[in-house]
């Protein structure tokens, strides 16, 4: 038998509560559909300027010339890890966002597990090959500007390999946790370059930014781009703990600036980034 006041209780903090934690949920469901959108925009991009050429026509058909090293006549080792490092990244960003999203993940398990194993090894392909092309190969525009995308690449290293083992050993919860870090680290160097368009789109040019990419703005940059998604994505972990309709509204707000940072970094790379390449491959 239920109380009086447990009733009470019931009828009156439920209806709240849920519509607390639907608030919650279609601010992260919000995130989503932009991410993929701008994920599949980078495919698109990597897709059209490097895999199709290549495929199409050898090195010789592909431009790298925007590039900081890209193509070297006669560096085999080094012209093998930019290409292990970019090719493999469209396939990267297409499988990413579909691996996040819950109903995929309840509804096929069967590709969820493969989609994962696949995503988490090109994750560590990239990191491995990228911290090569930087130290190794030396393909960096300053010192000071690297330091942060290095730390990217160790942390995708150490979060992916968690991610991995905790799925092997069934811990899921953790599993969840260290998957979502995971996925935002490996997407890190796009959401690099939806906050500098963005930056750029609001103070209408440069502001902090150089061309080495070690202006203030830039180094902010180069660490924000996974630290804060990652502390926004462990402010979504407490908030779905909570009880308080207060404290999920307040996170579902700030999961809705997030929606609308990104919904201006993807248009902002994609109008100002990736199109032009796009349109300059296809036109020649
Ligand atoms: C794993 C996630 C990563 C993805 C999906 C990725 C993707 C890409 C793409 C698409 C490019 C071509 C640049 C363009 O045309 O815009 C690129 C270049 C590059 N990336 Fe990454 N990257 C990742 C991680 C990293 C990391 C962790 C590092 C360094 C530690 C790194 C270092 C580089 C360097 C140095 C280049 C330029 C190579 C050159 O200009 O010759 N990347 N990356």
């Amino acid at each position: 038998m239920h109380s009086q006041t447990e009733l009470q209780k019931t009828y009156v903090e439920t209806p709240i509560n849920i519509k607390a934690e639907s608030a919650l949920k279609l601010s992260v469901s919000s995130w989503l559909v932009v991410a993929l959108i701008g994920q599949w925009l980078f495919a698109l991009y990597i897709l059209t300027t490097f895999a199709f050429p290549l495929v199409g026509g050898g090195v010789g058909n592909v431009d790298f010339s925007h590039m900081i090293t890209g193509y070297i006549e006669g560096d085999n080792s080094g012209n093998f890890a930019m290409l292990a490092h970019i090719i493999p990244a469209a396939l990267l960003s297409m499988g990413g966002v579909i691996q996040i999203m819950p109903y995929v993940r309840k509804n096929y398990p069967a590709f969820h597990r493969w989609n994962g194993r696949l995503f988490l090894t090109l994750g560590l392909i990239g990191a491995v090959t990228g911290l090569y092309l930087t130290w190794g190969r030396g393909s960096r525009l300053s010192d000071i500007g690297a330091y942060g995308i290095s730390l990217n690449g160790v942390l995708i290293l150490v979060v992916s390999l968690l991610a991995w083992r905790y799925a092997m050993l069934k811990k899921f919860d953790l599993h969840k946790r260290f998957a979502v870090h995971a996925f935002i680290l490996i997407n890190g160097v796009w959401t690099f370059r939806l906050y500098l368009m963005s930056w750029f789109m609001i103070n209408q040019g440069a502001n902090g930014n150089n061309s080495t990419l070690d202006g203030p703005a830039d180094l902010f940059f180069s660490y924000a781009c996974y630290a804060l998604p990652m502390l926004v994505a462990e402010l979504y972990f407490w908030a779905k703990r909570q009880k308080s309709k207060v404290k999920k509204a307040a996170v579902s707000g700030v999961l809705w600036v997030g929606t609308l940072v990104t919904t201006l970094g993807v248009f902002g790379a994609f109008t100002l980034m990736w199109l032009p390449r796009i349109t300059q491959v296809i036109g020649s």
